[in-house]
């Protein structure tokens, strides 16, 4: 079993009959919605999932597991999710998939948040991860020279063909190539304010427990 997979079986042990779950994206948060799937198949489990992008509401719905929308339930008891980058201090980086918009609406109205990551995701200081930016398609070259002028190194995000990326929002992912964030507090509230963006993929105070998958076995923290 490969590490990411251990932390989402692990994590799907958090999820009791009558929740309302938040269901993360990524490689990691996969193998989480994998064993609820399991979970509401084999062992009658019932929840009601709430999912962070389209990839993961297809793999839910293909795995039988009931979704309604954010809009739908007054509030989510747990949301499961995946990250970038996990600091000394529990701040975190998210984005690298695109889903951070929907992630942080979801995460805004979760009771509690876990984070489910490999071992290589524990850093010091966050920004050795490219920090996601989803910024409007119109005005966003402007963005780009802004973010340029300010030492921020930003990158439009292409994929392998060379086309630009769209959220599921349709929007534009910026990567700001920052090596070190010095204070991720400032540079939120400096993101927060720029028209056009949409949303920053720095997580502050957000999580309540995270599940670090290391090869002498899981390890839980409660910041
Ligand atoms: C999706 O946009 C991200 O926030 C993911 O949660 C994050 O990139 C972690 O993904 P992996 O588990 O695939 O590394």
């Amino acid at each position: 079993m490969n590490l990411k997979q251990l932390v989402g079986i692990e994590a799907a042990t958090y999820v009791k009959d009558g929740m309302t779950v938040g269901l993360g994206t990524g490689s990691t948060a996969y193998y989480m919605v994998e064993e609820i799937g399991r979970r509401v198949k084999e062992e009658g489990l019932q929840i009601t999932g709430v999912t962070t992008s389209n990839a993961t509401q297809e793999q839910a719905l293909a795995l039988g597991i009931p979704l309604k929308s954010i809009d739908e339930v007054t509030h989510v008891d747990l949301t499961i999710d995946g990250a970038d980058e996990i600091s000394a201090n529990f701040q975190g980086i998210k984005g690298g998939g695109a889903a951070l918009l929907f992630e942080k609406i979801v995460a805004t109205y979760s009771d509690k948040v876990i984070w489910i990551v490999d071992e290589s995701k524990m850093v010091e200081h966050l920004g050795a991860f490219p920090l996601p930016v989803e910024v409007i398609p119109y005005g966003s070259d402007q963005l780009m020279r802004k973010f340029n002028e300010k030492g921020l190194n930003p990158v439009l995000r292409t994929n392998e063909q060379g086309d630009i990326v769209k959220t599921d929002s349709q929007n534009y992912i910026i990567d700001l190539k920052l090596g070190k964030i010095k204070n991720p507090t400032e540079l939120a509230h400096y993101l927060t304010n720029q028209v056009g963006v949409v949303e920053h993929g720095l997580f502050l105070d957000m999580v309540n427990t995270v599940i670090i998958g290391r090869t002498e076995g899981v390890e839980t923290l409660n910041p």
